[in-house]
């Protein structure tokens, strides 16, 4: 990876420092700055870290100018056509395809982990009946750590593939009791005959009082969710979920971190936020002036499924979420959906305007993905914990990597101080 002959001369005052360049395999050089405070000095100075790598990493790899996302090499729109979800974890953790017999290994493994310990139950009653399912989520994936011990010894390369096998197995579980437990029904036990996209569909809209029959093409599309969210490198989530674990945390207390860290509406609550406004700007006669707020530095109003870090050019995700909108409102037969009719417009609308083009804003996964999932019967408040449920076998891969890497070190960033100097302190009665 290092191309010893690369480096970069920085001079300071007249002193000259050589910074090594490190070499990817794909993107951008790496200025190496490890050394930099110890030979010169000085800290670097990188607020949201928009030019800082954190980490190497080999498993997920944006080019925002291309409008590319690579998980392991395969590009995300092959994986979302040919692939389904368990198959793209399996590629995500474990860094290559599987063959036949290693998918069906995989599979029966994530299967057979679905269930949770029955006595994790009292935690959901122990939450108001009007709680956040991410709160819900963040609660009883931290408290999974108080009942799987023997998954919790980071140093065992064995307890942490457990830990994350539990992980991507049991959260569709603790996002579906989460919803269960809200609308006031009966939690629906996990069922190991069906696919990991239906069995999620079954435990979300099944009943004990009457048979749930499960469309398979809505199965597809959820299935394609969860598979555009799998990983999307070093996020600000994952980012959250290594910095935890650098200190040497459980896992389910980072994926925890994790889960907090999405909730934000400039993170994975943006499909709420992005359905939200949609619904706000009501019909295409109001668009125009949405636009105009979007623009407007003295509003806060920002375009909710617009924009992205890395992403300066479209979002490859959104393609493929745009024209699983039009499947399933087709085959719900919901086509002439308004709030439908609203986001096509307004997407429309921002394309050709030129603050949006010169800013290089895109619709991004989150700005189609809400009006699916409420076309499949899911209320705002779970498109974010369904995004969590994605997102995990990301977390899990990214966390399995940084605690393989031989150059781990707790996270501790730096700070340009701008508050007081040492000052003496002075008694109450002469202040
Ligand atoms: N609507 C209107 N203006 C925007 C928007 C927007 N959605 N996004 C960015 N801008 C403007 C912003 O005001 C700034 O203008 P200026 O240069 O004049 O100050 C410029 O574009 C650059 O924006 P930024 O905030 O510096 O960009 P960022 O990389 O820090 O933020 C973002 C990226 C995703 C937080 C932001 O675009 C945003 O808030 N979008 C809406 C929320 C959203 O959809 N988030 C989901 C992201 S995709 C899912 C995920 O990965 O979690």
């Amino acid at each position: 990876m290092t191309d010893e002959k690369k480096s970069a001369t920085l001079n300071i005052s007249g002193a000259e420092y050589e910074l090594p360049i490190l070499s990817p395999t794909a993107g951008p050089d790496v200025l190496d700055i490890r050394k930099l405070y110890g030979q010169a000095g000085v800290f670097t100075y990188d607020p949201g870290f928009t030019s800082t790598a954190s980490c190497d990493s080999t498993i997920t790899y944006i080019d925002g100018n291309k409008g590319e996302l690579l998980h392991r090499g395969y590009p995300i729109d092959q994986l979302a056509d040919k692939s389904h979800y368990l198959e793209v974890c399996f590629i995500v953790l474990y860094g290559d395809l599987p063959t036949a017999a290693e998918l069906e290994r995989f599979e029966s493994t994530i299967t057979r982990h679905t269930m949770l310990h029955e006595q994790m139950q009292y935690f959901f009653r122990g939450f108001r009946r009007d709680a956040h399912p991410m709160a819900i989520m963040v609660g009883v994936v931290g408290a999974m750590a108080a009942f799987y011990h023997d998954s919790t010894d980071i140093n065992d390369e064995r307890q942490r593939e457990i830990a994350s096998h539990r992980l991507i197995a049991k959260m569709p579980t603790i996002a579906a009791w989460a919803y269960k437990y809200s609308i006031g029904q009966p939690f629906v036990y996990p069922r190991n005959d069906l696919d990991y996209a239906s069995n999620f569909l079954h435990m979300c809209f099944a009943v004990p009082a009457e048979e749930y029959q499960i469309d398979p093409i809505l199965s597809r599309a959820m299935d394609r969710i969860f598979t555009l969210h799998a990983d999307h490198e070093q996020n600000a989530s994952t980012s959250t979920v290594r910095l935890a674990s650098s200190s040497g945390a459980n896992p389910f207390a980072c994926i925890a971190a994790g889960i907090a860290c999405l909730w934000g509406p400039a993170h994975g609550g943006a499909n709420q936020a992005c359905l939200e406004m949609l619904r706000e700007i009501g019909s295409v006669e109001n668009i125009p002036e949405a636009i105009r707020r979007a623009k407007d530095k003295d509003d806060p109003f920002r375009l909710m499924g617009f924009g992205h870090r890395v992403y300066k050019n479209f979002d490859p995700r959104a393609k493929v979420m745009k024209q699983s909108a039009d499947e399933v409102l087709d085959l719900l037969g919901v086509e002439n959906n308004p709030t439908l009719q609203v986001a096509k417009e307004l997407e429309a609308a921002a394309l050709v305007d030129d603050y949006f083009a010169e800013k290089k804003l895109f619709p991004n996964v989150d700005f189609y993905s809400g009006i699916i999932l409420e076309a499949m019967g899911f209320p705002t408040s779970m498109f974010t914990p369904i995004f969590a449920l994605s997102r995990t076998v990301g977390w899990v891969s990214q966390w399995k990597e940084q605690l393989a890497d031989p150059q781990l070190k707790i996270g501790r960033p730096r700070q340009l101080y701008l508050g007081q100097t040492a000052r003496e302190y002075v008694d109450i009665e002469n202040r």
